[in-house]
């Protein structure tokens, strides 16, 4: 199964499961895939790990293309935490924190936002010269505090074509596209660079046809 079956079958799943309604998007779940093969992700910070439908989905990801990925993420809502070890087929492989500043030396390839945590400013000291920053939806303030920590970064809101599915939690509407996603990279290689600049080009071709076809 590629990535792309991978996050469609996995989002599908966990939209059947209590407390579904704040999942990451089947299109988060696909780029955050697509990132960790595009880039050799090793290493993963989920701040807000919910119900687990990123963290399960990465971690089936990485046992079927025999990769190994350690997955680190916070959550302290009690719901979740029992979730999670119902939820996510490799939860023994999931390190758990209440908050990012209990996490001790420690830097991520790729730092996941999809839940609030009072100590977002201290976010530089995770981070490794290249680290890829993914924002789950449009989560504004997140996105403004990130960019004003890395003013050097490359950034992009990414987006989709794709409408929401008729199983979407909380009963979506299915007029309404997909949520996208914030792509932030805090020091950009010359890959990441194409790679900025095609998802740039991409989002501004979408939003032209999505304005294009509300007329
Ligand atoms: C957007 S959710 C994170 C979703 C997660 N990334 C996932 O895909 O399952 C953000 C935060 O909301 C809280 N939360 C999520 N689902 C909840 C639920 N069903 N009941 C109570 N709190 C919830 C958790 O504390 C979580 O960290």
């Amino acid at each position: 199964m590629n990535y792309k079956e991978l996050s469609v079958q996995n989002y599908k799943r966990f939209c059947e499961f209590e407390g579904s309604d704040y999942i990451a998007s089947e299109f988060a779940i696909e780029s955050i895939l697509k990132i960790i093969q595009k880039f050799d992700v090793k290493n993963i910070l989920e701040l807000g790990l919910g119900i687990g439908s990123i963290s399960d989905s990465v971690l089936k990801y990485s046992k079927n293309e025999n990769k190994k990925i350690e997955y680190f993420g916070t959550e302290q809502n009690d719901f979740c935490l029992n979730s999670l070890k119902k939820n996510v087929a490799y939860y023994e492989k999931l390190k758990i924190y209440s908050d990012l500043n209990k996490i001790e030396n420690l830097k991520f390839d790729l730092i996941i936002i999809d839940g609030y945590d009072k100590n977002l400013n201290s976010i530089k000291n995770y981070c490794k010269k290249q680290t890829i920053i993914f924002i789950e939806g449009a989560r504004k303030n997140q996105t403004e505090a990130i960019l004003k920590i890395f003013p050097k970064s490359r950034y992009v809101n990414i987006i989709t074509l794709k409408k929401n599915k008729p199983y979407a939690h909380g009963g979506s509407n299915t007029n309404h596209y997909i949520g996208g996603g914030q792509l932030i990279f805090i020091e950009p290689s010359f890959r990441m660079i194409l790679f900025w600049f095609n998802q740039k080009v991409l989002t501004f071709i979408k939003n032209k046809i999505r304005i294009y076809k509300i007329k």
